[in-house]
Parts: structure tokens; C-alpha cells; sequence
């Protein structure tokens, strides 16, 4: 099975994440929105309202005073004189009321706002009377109005007044109970969400590491099945490719040998200058031809002297077959001295030898190139170069060679590299490790 992309659980859990911050976002503003209702509606209200209740008080506590003052008429001044005062005084209270009237805050009851109006129109309607009796000269029926009525009513006034005032505070202390509450709930709110949030970015991170994991998992499997497959095929062509050139060779070889030898005899018993001696010696010319055609095909697939001499030996007996073969000069240069190398790795590093020539013959474009190899206890390296176009930024067509070359490389343990040379040209730079026990083949 294919190993699918991880990108639909990022997705998800990216959904569930901006959802989550999405959700508490929208909660929190319209907690803030009430936040700031209660703060202004509320609690600033009550505090304007509360102000003007006590200028009220405040207000009714001089008209206590001043009361007292005609009541015990200690003062040396007759009772009307006291009247501009108590205009002052009304005009004053009126206008707070007015204000408080319209701070009024939510709580206040219908009932409780008449007691309020009540108490103050009752009361100067007794000053009305009082005012009279004092313009009539009856000023100790007056004072006896104070004491009897007029200073109840403003007892009356001062006690709602108070009431009011208590109500006022105990509503804000509920607003004040309300908003801290509010607090607490945008607070809680808040781990949650931190909490669903990291919850999401764990679960999320831990699926996509899991998803990599096993995606990664399946790659090395497929790469090394791959390796496997790709040993397998180069083996069995090898094997194949010796199984032909020793039918070739034992088989086609002895046979057109032997047929070479017959003609040979029977010509020898013809007379000299005879029209069938010459046409025998054609067709014994074509057997050799033939088999000296056979041999070289032989050989290509699967040099002899690779099983019998070694890599070495088979290296500089290509080169020779190669420049005979294409015209080409090759400058071949070794270094070090050469430790016996078995066929299983010598067969690999000679194909790789002549699929990197072969190259040079067929796209470089020059009739010239270098061959280095060096060897220590260690390891070999080959270097295959020309001075020719360089490899294509991008090849056109897909070949084959050299995917192979690296395979090749790989089965040895050993690295491949193709590179473009900045002077033009093209190397091949093979290192293969001479301890290297892994290979198979
Ligand atoms: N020495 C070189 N100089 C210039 N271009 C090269 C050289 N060697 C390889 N190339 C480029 O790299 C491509 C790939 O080479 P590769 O050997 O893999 O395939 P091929 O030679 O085209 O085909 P195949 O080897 O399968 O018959 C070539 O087609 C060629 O364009
Ligand atoms: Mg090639």
C-alpha cells in the first residue's frame, strides 16, 4: 500500500485548533462587552447617582439645622429672615433631584421613588404653611409646626434618602460580585483552552511523526527491495552473459576449428591452382572469419582473461580491444600496485569501465580520454575522463547505463560519482572498497 500524506491530519488539526481560538474569542468579547456594560451601566451609575444622594443628604441635614435654629429661636433674627435660605436650599435640592432622577438606577422601585417625591412635596408644603404663619406674625404657632410636623418630614427625607443610599451600595457591591465572577469564567476559560489547543497541537504532531515514521519505514523497504531486485537482475545477466560466451566459445569455437582443420586437409589434396582448391580456400577463409567473429563476441560478453588474469590484466586488455574497436586514444595510468581482485568485484568495476568508455564514444564528441586507477590495501579508484561536452543539464532521453553504474556500486559498497567538469568534459570517479564484505555476486 501506498503511504498516504500526512497533510489531512495537519489540516484537521489545524481546523480544530483555529476553531477552538475562534470559539473562546468570540466567548471572551462578548464577556468583555458584558464587562464593560456592568462597569458603565452599573457601577458608574450608581456612583453619579450615589453623589448626588449625598448632596441631597447633605442638603436636608442644613435644612435640619437651619430648623433647629427657628425652632429654639436663639438666633435674634424673626423667621422670614430665615427664608432665602431655604429658597436657596430648595432650589438647590430640586435640581439635584432632577439629576438623580435621571441616574435612577436600575433597582429603584416605583413605590420607593414616589416615598422619595412624597416626602420632599409634603415637606414644603408644610414650609408653605409655615411661611404664612410667620407672615401672619404667629411665629410661636411657627415653631410649634416645626416641632410637630415639619422636622418629621425631614426626618422622613433624611431616612430614604439614607435607604437609597444603602441600596445604592449594596447594588454595587452585587455589580463588583458579578464582574469578578465574569473574571473567573474568562479565566477558566482560558486554561481550556490553552489546554484544548495544546492537546490539539500534541495529537497533531504525534499522528504526523507516526505518519512520517511509517512512511519512512516504507521507503527504506521499498529501497532496499529495490537494491535486492536490481542485484538479482545484474547477476543473473552476468551469469548469463558467461554461460554464452563459454557456449560460444567451447561450442561454435570447436566446431568452426574443426571444420577449419577439415578444409584445410582436403585443400592440401587438391591440385595447385585447381578452380576447387581456390573456391575450398574461400570457404576456408569464411570458417575463420566466422570463428575469429564468434570469439570476439565471446569475449565481449565475458573476457576470459577476467577469470584467468585478473582485473588488471582485463582492464588494459580492454583499452587495447576498445581503441582498436573505435578509434579512440586512451591515456590509461595506474597506481599503486594491484592486489589480486576476485572476479565477483572485478566484473562490476570492468562494466562500469566499459559502459563509462562507451559513453565517451557515443555523446562526448572527442576522440580522446583518460583512464586513472590507483590501488591501496584498502581500497581502488577509477577514474574515467574526456575533455568532451559534459553531462546535459537535464539527459533527454533516459538511459540506462548509468542507473547500472550505480547499482553496480552500490552491490560493491562502493560510490559512483558523474560529474561536469568546470574546464568541459565529463568524469567518472569510482571508489570501491577492497575489504568490503557485504556484496553479493
Ligand atoms: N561522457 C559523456 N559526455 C557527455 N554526455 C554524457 C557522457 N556520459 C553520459 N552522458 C549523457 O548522459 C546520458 C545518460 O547516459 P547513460 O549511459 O545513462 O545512457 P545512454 O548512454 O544514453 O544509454 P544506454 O547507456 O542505456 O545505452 C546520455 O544520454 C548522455 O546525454
Ligand atoms: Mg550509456
Amino acid at each position: 500500500m501506498a503511504p498516504r500524506t500526512p497533510t489531512l491530519i495537519q489540516l484537521l488539526g489545524l481546523v480544530v485548533t483555529l476553531g477552538a481560538v475562534g470559539v473562546f474569542s468570540l466567548f471572551t468579547l462578548d464577556r468583555l462587552a458584558g464587562l464593560r456594560r456592568l462597569g458603565s451601566d452599573i457601577v458608574d451609575r450608581n456612583r453619579r447617582d450615589s453623589l448626588q444622594l449625598i448632596r441631597i443628604q447633605d442638603d436636608v441635614a442644613q435644612l435640619g439645622l437651619a430648623l433647629r435654629d427657628m425652632a429654639e429661636g436663639t438666633e435674634p433674627y424673626p423667621l422670614p429672615a430665615y427664608r432665602p435660605q431655604f429658597a436657596r436650599l430648595k432650589g438647590d435640592l430640586e435640581n439635584a433631584l432632577e439629576i438623580e432622577a435621571k441616574l435612577m438606577p436600575a433597582a429603584r422601585t416605583a413605590p420607593q421613588q414616589k416615598l422619595l417625591e412624597g416626602a420632599f412635596g409634603r415637606f414644603w408644603d408644610q414650609m408653605d404653611k409655615l411661611w404664612a404663619l410667620a407672615g401672619e406674625g404667629r411665629e410661636n404657632d411657627a415653631r410649634a409646626l416645626i416641632r410637630t410636623r415639619i422636622e418629621a418630614e425631614r426626618a422622613t427625607m433624611a431616612t430614604v434618602i439614607s435607604r437609597l443610599l444603602v441600596q445604592n451600595n449594596e447594588a454595587e457591591a452585587a455589580a463588583v460580585e458579578q464582574i469578578q465572577a465574569i473574571h473567573r469564567k474568562v479565566e477558566l476559560n482560558l486554561y481550556a483552552l490553552l489546554a484544548a489547543v495544546l492537546a490539539a497541537i500534541l495529537l497533531t504532531g504525534s499522528l504526523v511523526i507516526w505518519h512520517d515514521r511509517r512512511m519512512f519505514a516504507q521507503v527504506a523497504l521499498l529501497s532496499e527491495q529495490r537494491k535486492e531486485l536490481a542485484g538479482e537482475v545484474i547477476r543473473v545477466q552476468e551469469d548469463l552473459f558467461r554461460t554464452l560466451a563459454r557456449e560460444l566459445h567451447d561450442e561454435f569455437g570447436q566446431v568452426l576449428t574443426a571444420v577449419g582443420l577439415m578444409l584445410q586437409r582436403v585443400e592440401k589434396r587438391l591440385p595447385e591452382g585447381s578452380g576447387e582448391r581456390v573456391e575450398l580456400h574461400e570457404v576456408r577463409e569464411i570458417a575463420n572469419q566466422t570463428l575469429e567473429r564468434v570469439r570476439g563476441m565471446s569475449q565481449m560478453l565475458h573476457p576470459p582473461v577476467l577469470d584467468d588474469y585478473g582485473l588488471e590484466k582485463s582492464v588494459e586488455w580492454y583499452l587495447r580491444q576498445f581503441e582498436k574497436q573505435t578509434g579512440l586514444a586512451v591515456h590509461y595510468e595506474k597506481i599503486g600496485v594491484a592486489p589480486w581482485i576476485g572476479d565477483s568485484v572485478a566484473i562490476h568495476v570492468y562494466r562500469i569501465l566499459q559502459e563509462s568508455l562507451n559513453n565517451v564514444a557515443r555523446h562526448a564528441g572527442v576522440q580522446e580520454a583518460w583512464v586513472r586507477v590507483s590501488y591501496s590495501p584498502e581500497q581502488m579508484e577509477m577514474n574515467v575522463e574526456d575533455r568532451g561536452v559534459g553531462l546535459p543539464e537535464s539527459p533527454r532521453e533516459k538511459g540506462l547505463g548509468m542507473i547500472g553504474m550505480r547499482e553496480r556500486a552500490e552491490l560493491l559498497g562502493g560510490r559512483i560519482a558523474f560529474e561536469k567538469l568546470a574546464a568541459g568534459g565529463t568524469r567518472v570517479r569510482l571508489a570501491v572498497p577492497l575489504s568490503y564484505k557485504g556484496g553479493k555476486g
